[in-house]
């Protein structure tokens, strides 16, 4: 296998650390197609993992790593904490639990996955001081969070001093997510944008297509573009060849501002949200 170092764009994060700015997304995808998916898109060119323990996928993706031939330092991966596993010693154990299931000794990014701030009597802050200890003994290079409200990113830096790398938070052009991602400008967090094709729905969207008829380019390449030049982190996922390497083919080409702004105005607000609503978002896997 061609083991040739990401040529991509990267973003740095406020730790100083670089992340690749594409990369690729894992959720559900499932144990039986798991490592098929990683390695694929490894020989394809991607160096960007992103899992979390709620994908119950860690396991493979490690397998697929260690098949590879890529030097760890040229990947990036990152996972992200599960809802179950909030309790600083719950995190603590899971956080042991995604090193061995990833077969890795350091991990570059690891999240808490979402804020539950209806759970856990509201304490997310308590789970926040628990990741940074990760970093703190070098088992983490970087850390962050995803889906925090503006409320929610500005109270655990108050309450610890510590800012989180990233908040990875849904953002495409039906849900631009602006609130949110203004917050986590303000703070020099880094912005990680999930679902950034909205789960394919950006195929059928006619002001994508025509946009991407002056450049060749699909309504997702056009939409993964966007992202890229917003200075937003993605991740599309694919389970199709074909369709991780269209994905990885947007460094040729740039929008001009009006086709930024075109694409921005096909926000919806809430009504484009396609996940849960972090503020009220509740469910813990059994
Ligand atoms: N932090 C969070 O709470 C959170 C939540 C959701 C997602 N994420 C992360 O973000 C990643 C990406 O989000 P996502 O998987 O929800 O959605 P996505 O990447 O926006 O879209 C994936 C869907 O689009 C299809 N697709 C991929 N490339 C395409 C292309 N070029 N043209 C047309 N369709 C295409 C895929 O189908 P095929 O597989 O058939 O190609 C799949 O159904 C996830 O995998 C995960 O890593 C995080």
């Amino acid at each position: 296998m061609t083991t040739t170092a990401w040529s991509g764009p990267v973003v740095t994060l406020n730790d100083g650390h670089t992340i690749p700015q594409l990369g690729f997304g894992t959720a559900d995808v499932s144990t039986s197609d798991i490592v098929t998916a990683v390695s694929m898109a490894l020989e394809i060119g991607y160096r960007h993992i992103d899992t979390a323990q709620m994908y119950q996928n860690e396991r493979g993706v490690g397998q697929a790593i260690a098949a590879s031939d890529i030097p760890r330092d040229e990947l990036f991966i990152t996972s992200k904490l599960s809802n179950r596993y909030h309790e600083p010693d719950d995190a603590r154990r899971a956080f042991d639990q995604t090193l061995t299931d990833l077969g890795l000794d350091r991990i570059d990014l690891f999240l808490i996955h979402w804020p539950l701030p209806t759970l856990y009597g509201g304490d997310f802050v308590s789970t926040w001081k628990t990741l940074t200890e990760f970093v703190g003994d070098g088992r983490a290079r970087s850390v962050g969070v995803s889906n925090f409200q503006p409320a929610h990113l500005t109270r655990i830096i108050e309450q610890t001093g510590v800012i989180p790398a990233v908040n990875q938070i849904e953002v495409h052009p039906f849900f631009t997510n602006e609130a949110a991602r203004t917050a986590a400008h303000e703070h020099n967090v880094v912005v990680e944008a999930w679902s950034p094709i909205a789960q394919g729905k950006v195929n059928a969207e006619k002001e994508l297509s025509a946009i991407g008829g002056n450049y060749g380019k699909s309504p997702a390449q056009v939409t993964l573009r966007w992202h890229i030049e917003r200075g937003d982190v993605v991740f599309p996922k694919s389970m199709k060849a074909d369709r991780m390497r269209e994905n990885l083919e947007i460094f040729d080409f740039s929008l001009t501002p009006d086709e930024v702004a075109a694409i921005s105005s096909l926000n919806q607000g809430e009504a484009g949200r396609l996940g849960p609503n972090p503020d009220v978002m509740a469910w813990i896997p059994r």
